[in-house]
C-alpha cells in the first residue's frame, strides 16, 4: 500500500487472489522474489473471458462504493480509457441501473487526456468518459477530474501540480483502472519514464500514435502529445489494477511482469506496488514453462 494509503487508512477493499488456478501458481513461482527483490509484486489474476474480469472488477468497485458510502466517506476511482475498460464501464452501468449502485458518493481522476483537444471532440477523453460512463450515472460534475488538453502552453506545469493537488485533497486515488499500450505505457507514461513522473505533458511514442491512427481518421490527425498523470501518481493509488485482453496484448504483459521495475517497461513499475494486480483474460495471459 502506497505512502498515502497509510496516511488515510485502509483500502476498503482488497483485490482477492480467488481460486488462482495451475497456470497462475507457475506464473508467480516463476517470477521469483530475486526479480524483484521484495517479496511483493502484483496478483495476476488470469480468466476464461474479459467479461468474468470486468464482473468481478465491477463487483469489487462496488462493494469499495458501498462500504465507503455507509461509513459516510467519498470512493476515489482513478479512471482509464481506451478500449480495454469499455466492458467494465457497462458493467458498472448495469450495476447502478438494476442494483441500485450510486455514484453519488464518488470522485473520479482519469488518467490522461490528449493535448489540443477540446473536451466536445469526439476522439477526446472527455467525451469518451460522457459516452461510456458519466452520462449513465448519477456522479456529480463537480467530483469529476479529467486533465485539461486545451490548457494554454505556458500554464500547464501550474495546471498539472493543481491536478496532483486536487488527488491529494480528495483523500488520494482508493482503486486505480490502468490498460497498457504496446509500448509498456501506463496512462500515456511512455518509455523511459519512471517512478519519479508527476501528472505533466508528454510526447506520445510513434506506436500509440500509430495504435490510435483508425480513431483518429488517420495517423496525420492523432495528436503528438498528451497530459498523463505520472508513475510516482500511479503508484499512489491504494489499488491498481491493470486490465488487458486479447493475444495483441500478450507479449506486453508477459514482459512487463517479468522485469524488474524500468523505465523502458513503464508498467513493470507497478511490479514495485504493495496491492496491484494484473486482471487478464487467457488470450492476454503470459506463457508459462511448468516448474
Ligand atoms: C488511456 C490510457 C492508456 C490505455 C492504453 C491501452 O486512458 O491510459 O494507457 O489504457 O493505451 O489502450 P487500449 O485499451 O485501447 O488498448
Amino acid at each position: 500500500m502506497g505512502v498515502k494509503g497509510e496516511r488515510d487508512g485502509p483500502s476498503p477493499h482488497r483485490i482477492s487472489k480467488e481460486k488462482p488456478n495451475q497456470n497462475l501458481k507457475n506464473i508467480m513461482s516463476n517470477l521469483s522474489m530475486e526479480q524483484w527483490g521484495e517479496p511483493i509484486g502484483p496478483e495476476v489474476m488470469v480468466h476464461s473471458t474479459s467479461q468474468q474480469a470486468v464482473e468481478q472488477l465491477a463487483g469489487e468497485i462496488a462493494a469499495g462504493i458501498r462500504k465507503r458510502t455507509r461509513q459516510g466517506g467519498r470512493y476515489v476511482l482513478g479512471l482509464a480509457t481506451g478500449s480495454t475498460p469499455i466492458p467494465l464501464y457497462e458493467e458498472l452501468v448495469r450495476l447502478h441501473r438494476e442494483e441500485g449502485l450510486s455514484f453519488e458518493k464518488v470522485t473520479t481522476f482519469n488518467l490522461d487526456e490528449y493535448y489540443g483537444l477540446s473536451p466536445e471532440s469526439e476522439q477526446s477523453y472527455h467525451h469518451f468518459m460522457q459516452k461510456h460512463l458519466f452520462s449513465k450515472v448519477d456522479i456529480a460534475p463537480e467530483r469529476i477530474h479529467i486533465p485539461d488538453g486545451m490548457v494554454p502552453r505556458n500554464e500547464v506545469e501550474r495546471y498539472c501540480a493543481e491536478y496532483e493537488e486536487a488527488i491529494t485533497q480528495a483523500g488520494g486515488i482508493d482503486l486505480q483502472i490502468l490498460g497498457i499500450g504496446r509500448t509498456g505505457h501506463i496512462g500515456f507514461n511512455e518509455p523511459p519514464s519512471d517512478d519519479s513522473t508527476r501528472t505533466r505533458l508528454v510526447t506520445l511514442d510513434p506506436v500509440t500514435r500509430q495504435d490510435a491512427a483508425s480513431d483518429f481518421g488517420g495517423l496525420d490527425f492523432v495528436p503528438k502529445e498528451a497530459i498523463t498523470m505520472g508513475i510516482a501518481t500511479i503508484l499512489e493509488a491504494r489499488t491498481a489494477v491493470l486490465l488487458a485482453w486479447g493475444e495483441r496484448k500478450q507479449e506486453i504483459v508477459s514482459r512487463s511482469l517479468a522485469s524488474s521495475p524500468s523505465s523502458s517497461i513503464p508498467a513493470s513499475f507497478l511490479n514495485l506496488h504493495q496491492d496491484a494486480a494484473y486482471l487478464l483474460d487467457e488470450a492476454a495471459a503470459p506463457e508459462f514453462q511448468p516448474a
